[in-house]
């Protein structure tokens, strides 16, 4: 059966971002024209995937809202002769459906994903960060090749990968290949957040993953670790340790990751995408020479 799923946590409390998260989801703030999570609902979207289970937490709810169909709004446009920002709200119509569910303490993301499994009952989904774009403009095709490898080659988990420079590696969980790297590979270990001497390989996890059901097996087994959290790395080295079969795909060059989790990255991405804007880009870009000089 093909994946359709994709469970989205966005319930974390974004608190290196405060004071910024103090009343608004990380996950809503604007990157150019668009918040985050709807870019990521977009690419999992032209990846095949129709189906969001999101796993909310408290202060969330402009999320779901995000997503409901506005009919007021709609209409408001329509009467005040603003039919042409229509196109704006077209998302709300996209062959998509909708689940929430909430974590009702946040004990970190693997355990979000595991608030996700009397959803998913056995079926094999995707998870994808909710704060984590792949690509300019939800361009990139990741997910659709790993739901492809995970099938073609019955995985248990797939995981996308980024090449990070040397120095990054110590921010991310880290892939130890079983083999030399191609585009897909079996992985022998996943280290998190390793220092530049340990580091197994320059491979970042990049916030999409997909599992069978047995995950949960695994994640119920997880206790907390790093902060005190149920963390997804120990369930996914679990797996691994079990003998079972979890392949690393590497995203492409225009399959960048922009993390929107902290500040350093969350001002990058959002230079990056009003300097991309079709109308407002070239401006932006002469006042950014003019600033710098
Ligand atoms: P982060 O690892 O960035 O954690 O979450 P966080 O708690 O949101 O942020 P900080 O560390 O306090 O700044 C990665 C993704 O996992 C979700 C987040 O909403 C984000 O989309 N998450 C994290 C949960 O859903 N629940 C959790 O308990 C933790």
């Amino acid at each position: 059966m093909s994946v359709e799923l994709a469970v989205i946590p966005v319930a974390g409390r974004g608190t290196r971002l405060l004071p910024l998260t103090k009343s608004q989801p990380k996950e809503m703030l604007p990157v150019g024209r668009k918040p985050v999570v709807q870019y990521v609902v977009e690419e999992l979207n032209a990846c095949g995937i129709n189906r969001m289970l999101f796993i909310t937490g408290p202060g969330k709810t402009a999320i779901e809202n995000h997503f409901d169909i506005d009919a007021e709004l709609i209409e408001n446009l329509r009467r005040t002769g603003k039919e042409e920002l229509l196109a704006e709200l077209a998302f709300e119509r996209a062959n998509v459906e909708y689940f929430y569910t909430r974590q009702r303490r946040q004990l970190g993301l693997g355990h979000a994903v595991l608030c996700a499994a009397p959803v998913v009952g056995k079926q094999s989904f995707v998870v994808a960060l909710g704060d984590s774009m792949l690509g300019m403009h939800a361009k990139a095709k990741v997910v659709a090749r790993m739901t492809q490898v995970f099938e073609e080659q019955n995985a248990d988990a797939v995981i996308a990968l980024e090449e990070v420079p040397k120095e990054e590696v110590v921010h991310y969980g880290i892939a130890k290949p079983m083999t030399k790297p191609a585009d897909v590979f079996q992985m022998a270990d996943m280290v998190e957040k390793p220092s530049v001497k340990e580091a197994p390989s320059r491979l970042a996890c990049a916030a999409r993953y997909v599992f069978k059901a047995d995950l949960f097996d695994y994640l119920k087994e997880t206790k907390p670790g790093k902060n005190g959290e149920i963390q997804l790395t120990d369930a996914i080295r679990a797996m691994i340790n079990d003998g079972r079969k979890v392949l690393g795909v590497r995203c492409r060059k225009n399959e960048k990751r922009f993390d929107i989790g902290n500040f350093h990255s969350y001002f990058k991405a959002f230079t990056e995408y009003a300097l991309a804007d079709p109308d407002y880009g070239a401006e932006l870009k002469e006042l950014l020479k003019s600033l710098v000089k």
